[in-house]
């Protein structure tokens, strides 16, 4: 019983988040027997407003729930608003039931016509700090509530997000890699989105989602042109694009060169849905390290900043800030360039491989289609 509690605590977190995140949506709950209403927004942040017709009689904001100090708190841990007749009582999910917490999201997603959900957060550190776990006895460690926190929330479609994971890699839904610098190198970089990506595959959560286009930006050090369309390219045969930054924060030549390669990703996407089933079948990664198709090659094993989509397909893209040119390795095969379809004989280096800012190099194993 107590356990069924603290995954609902991280599943209110979550739902909170949802909340807070989607731009001003609005549902109104009617007092039973009057004209008066509660107005619930959900813009920057959650606005429950008490009206009376289009009389607004008082507005509670919610930064968080400590800071919901108008609203009257019961004994039971609920929060009531009152019109003297007649009483709304919102629990704010604190004590619901798994399906009850399920079925208010689905309402939510039929009612506002939302597609799915980024369900944040999720780990052991949103546990009270000595959570007392009651369980059946083959749950040992509070881990458990991290597994039960996403395959309650994966039940909300395969467009799901989360960026925690617990012996859940038989959910097909999207597991981020939690937030990347506006770097290039090895400090949490666009170089580590490639490792990242290839761990999480190799863990068995094929299903990435690489985040945010050019890092997050924190510290008030968004990405320079540069890099967001470096980021782009590394990211073009990946599984999804995310944007935050957009190409239209720099030029003309950012706005163009960004069309054309999401473009390309969406050339690709087939084959990634393709990669996608396969994976569901038979638990095979998306995105491989190069060695995947040249286990004994010892340059192949060493290659941090190439990856193959699915066994076809070799990207390369630069990921040194001001270089205009790259070396390629390229295992046992027949490949052809992406760019140029010159073809070449694995394993190989390619050296001084031209690639200035509009171009990504790649490459597609001889007889490969789209179909
Ligand atoms: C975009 O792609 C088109 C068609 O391949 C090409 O002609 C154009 O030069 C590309 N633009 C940029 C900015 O790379």
């Amino acid at each position: 019983m107590r356990f069924i509690l603290l995954s609902l605590l991280l599943a209110s977190c979550c739902l909170w988040e949802a909340v807070h995140t989607c731009a001003s949506i609005e549902q109104r709950y009617k007092f039973p027997n009057s004209n008066v209403y509660v107005r619930l927004r959900r813009g920057d942040k959650l606005q429950y407003e008490l009206m009376k017709g289009e009389k607004s009689l008082q507005t509670v904001t919610f930064d968080n729930f400590d800071s919901s100090a108008n609203l009257v708190k019961t004994s039971s841990g609920s929060y009531q608003l009152t019109d003297g007749q007649s009483t709304v009582e919102f629990t704010l999910l604190l004590k619901r039931s798994v399906q009850d917490v399920q079925q208010r999201l689905k309402r939510l997603q039929d009612e506002d016509g939302i597609d799915s959900f980024k369900f944040d957060a999720g780990e052991t550190s949103w546990l009270p700090s000595d959570p007392v776990i009651q369980a059946s006895s083959s749950m040992v460690t509070p881990l458990q509530a991290v597994g039960d926190y996403v395959r309650t929330v994966a039940a909300f479609g395969d467009m799901v997000e989360v960026r925690s994971a617990q012996n859940t890699q038989d959910q097909p839904i999207f597991v981020r890699i939690v937030d990347k610098d506006s770097e290039w190198g090895w400090n949490n970089g666009l170089l580590t989105l490639i490792s990242s990506m290839l761990q999480m595959n190799l863990n068995g959560y094929p299903f990435v989602l690489p985040d945010m286009i050019g890092g997050n930006g924190y510290q008030e050090k968004p990405p320079t042109k540069e890099l967001f369309l470096r980021w782009l390219q590394a990211n073009v045969f990946m599984p999804a694009l995310q944007f935050s930054f957009v190409p239209w924060n720099f030029d003309d030549e950012a706005i163009a060169i960004s069309k054309n390669f999401t473009a390309l990703h969406a050339t690709y996407t087939p084959y990634i849905m393709k990669l996608f089933k396969r994976a569901v079948d038979s638990g095979e990664p998306v995105n491989l390290p190069l060695w995947w198709i040249a286990p004994t090659d010892e340059v192949a094993q060493s290659i941090y900043d190439e990856f193959l989509l699915g066994e076809d397909i070799i990207a390369a893209p630069v990921v040194v800030e001001g270089a205009t040119k790259r070396d390629i390795y390229l295992p046992e095969g027949k490949w052809k360039d992406g760019n140029s379809d010159q073809v070449y004989t694995g394993p190989t280096w390619v050296m001084d491989y031209d690639a200035p800012l509009d171009t990504l190099p790649y490459f597609m194993r001889v007889g490969f289609t789209l179909e």
